[in-house]
């Protein structure tokens, strides 16, 4: 079997950024991974990513929302994750299962037993091994994210943007929340430094973290 990793954050704290160097990282030192994301990650998955995050589906309703990311996981999990970690693969994931609870339940209000019981299912049995969490001041990040959107064409990826303080706030909580709950599995980051100190601080300790099986350095 492979390693799950996960990247968690509100918007704009910065973790595709850092996953995305870790996932180089991994790659230059030889070792098989595969950098994937949610919503996302296949095609099927995309597709329902597009309904998701346009600014225009602002009718749909919160327990729509949260069958659609669980539909697009159980996909994505089918497709792409659970196959990578067959085949010992690291497997380095932008949002996972956690973003469920911390959006739609501490987020939105959907109860979190409903939750926990769809993402088991979506899930088929996989979880993270390790989830770092890029944690950063929603006020800070979503100034972030509204210039990334404003220099990027295409398709405006902003509907949870264009949500209120608040709701940002109470998924900054219910992230930190899941981590008090499971200090184990989280790696908790401060996302308000300097992109190359935040790196230092994820590739030292994911690292060490990897089972030596799959550690090469070369
Ligand atoms: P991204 O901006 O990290 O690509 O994530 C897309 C958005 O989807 C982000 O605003 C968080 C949200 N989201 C949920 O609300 N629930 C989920 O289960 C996932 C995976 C993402």
């Amino acid at each position: 079997m492979g390693y799950f990793i996960t990247f968690e954050g509100v918007e704009g704290c910065g973790k595709t950024t850092q996953i995305k160097l870790l996932s180089e990282f991994l790659v230059t030192r030889g070792m098989q991974t595969t950098l994937t994301r949610e919503p996302g990650g296949c095609p099927i998955a995309d597709k329902i990513r597009a309904i998701l995050l346009d600014a225009e589906n602002q009718a749909l309703s919160p327990l729509s929302e949260l069958m659609l990311y669980a539909a697009a996981r159980a996909q994505h999990v089918t497709e792409v994750i659970a196959p990578a970690l067959e085949a010992g693969k690291i497997v380095l994931c932008d949002r996972f299962c956690d973003a469920t609870v911390a959006y739609q339940s501490f987020g939105r209000g959907i109860d979190r037993d409903v939750i926990d019981s769809l993402n088991l299912y979506a899930c088929q049995g996989e979880s993270p091994d390790l989830t770092v969490l890029v944690d950063c001041d929603p006020q800070l990040g979503l100034e972030r994210a509204r210039q990334r959107i404003e220099a990027t064409s295409g398709p405006r990826e902003e509907r949870f943007e264009l949500e209120a303080l608040a709701f940002h706030q109470r998924v900054r909580a219910g992230y930190r929340q899941l981590a008090a709950d499971e200090p184990d599995r989280f790696l908790i980051i401060n996302g308000a430094d300097t992109i190359e100190h935040i790196f230092d601080a994820i590739s030292a300790q994911v690292v060490a973290r990897i089972p030596e099986e799959l550690r090469v350095v070369c």
